[in-house]
């Protein structure tokens, strides 16, 4: 038995159809299984548990052999260390984390809070004896969602990083390299660093969607102060705060780790990871007037 934990959210979500696709067991924790909407089957189960609530998690975990592990923002730390501590205990024996590559610049947690919380999640993993893989993603394509409301309405999009390049990744891939690791062997003790082919800048993602589009769409550079005030509508101030510091950074020293290319991504999956033109023309329908 596959427990995938965010399994009603992006990355998880994908995991758990990729597990079922290819006829595994699977699990699915969330918070409120009433509001899920999975398709049921025999091949699932669905239980109720919360990161944050560690008295849920044994009952989630009995009788499972492997876990995909995500937790989010400043919550990171401590829950990733909640389900770790559970999953020693029942002897799960393979736990695949969804981590970050800003994890390789966390040495200063005032300047990377974002990095250092995942640093901390790792570091649990690691100590726990519990057999691991680590998924250091780069920024997901899928940010770019933030952008629909207004491309459609005025032609435009809005952010804080409108020249550094960044490799981001598709989520898919992110989700493909996870079904191998919970289900091959040979994946234990690996970090994998997960990019897209190419570094792109936030205009020159734009510009891939602009092509598509048919459409001339224009880049507006957001204040931080604007972006944190955007940002605390969806997130707690912690998380934000960490993200700002961050972001602060990578404006100040420009982003040589973000505009990295791995292999591992090709490494795993033995092909190319997902093209920015490929996730773009494959949501588009999100961005259409
Ligand atoms: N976004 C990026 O660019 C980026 C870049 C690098 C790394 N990452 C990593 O990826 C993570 C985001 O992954 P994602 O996009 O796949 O997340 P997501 O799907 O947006 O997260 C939502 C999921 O989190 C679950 N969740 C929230 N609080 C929970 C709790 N207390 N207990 C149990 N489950 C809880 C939700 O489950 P229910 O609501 O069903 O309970 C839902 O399934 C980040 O936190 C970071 O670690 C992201």
């Amino acid at each position: 038995m596959i427990l995938v934990t965010g399994a009603t959210g992006n990355v998880g979500g994908k995991v758990l159809s990729l597990l079922r696709a290819d006829g595994h067991k699977v699990r699915a924790l969330t918070r409120d299984p009433a509001k899920a909407a999975f398709d049921t089957g025999a091949d699932l189960e669905v239980v109720a548990a919360d990161l944050g609530r560690p008295e849920t998690l044994p009952a989630a975990l009995d009788g499972v052999q492997k876990v995909f592990l995500m937790s989010l923002g400043a919550n990171k730390a401590t829950h990733d260390a909640h389900l770790v501590a559970a999953a020693r205990k029942a002897g799960v024996e393979h736990i695949v984390q969804l981590s970050t590559l800003g994890v390789e610049m966390a040495e200063d947690p005032k300047k990377n809070p974002l990095g250092h919380w995942h640093r901390v999640a790792e570091d649990a993993l690691r100590e726990s004896g519990v057999p691991w893989t680590i998924l250091r993603p780069n920024g997901f394509m899928s940010m770019n969602l933030g952008w629909a409301a207004s491309v459609k309405a005025e032609g435009v999009a809005r952010g804080p990083l409108a020249d550094v390049p960044e490799a981001i990744v598709d989520p898919r891939d992110i989700a493909e390299v996870a079904v191998r690791a919970l289900t091959e062997e040979g994946h234990e003790g690996r970090v994998y660093e997960l990019t897209g082919p190419q570094a792109l800048t936030g205009r020159e993602q734009l510009a891939v969607l602009g092509s598509l589009l048919g459409r001339d769409l224009r880049f507006e550079t957001v204040p931080l102060a604007a972006h944190r005030e955007m940002m605390l509508r969806h997130f707690s101030e912690e998380t934000v705060n960490g993200v700002i510091t961050t972001l602060e950074e990578a404006i100040e020293h420009g982003s040589e780790l973000h505009g990295r290319l791995s292999p591992d991504v090709q490494r795993v999956l033995g092909r190319a990871p997902r093209s920015f033109a490929t996730w773009a023309h494959d949501h588009l329908d999100f961005y259409r007037a």
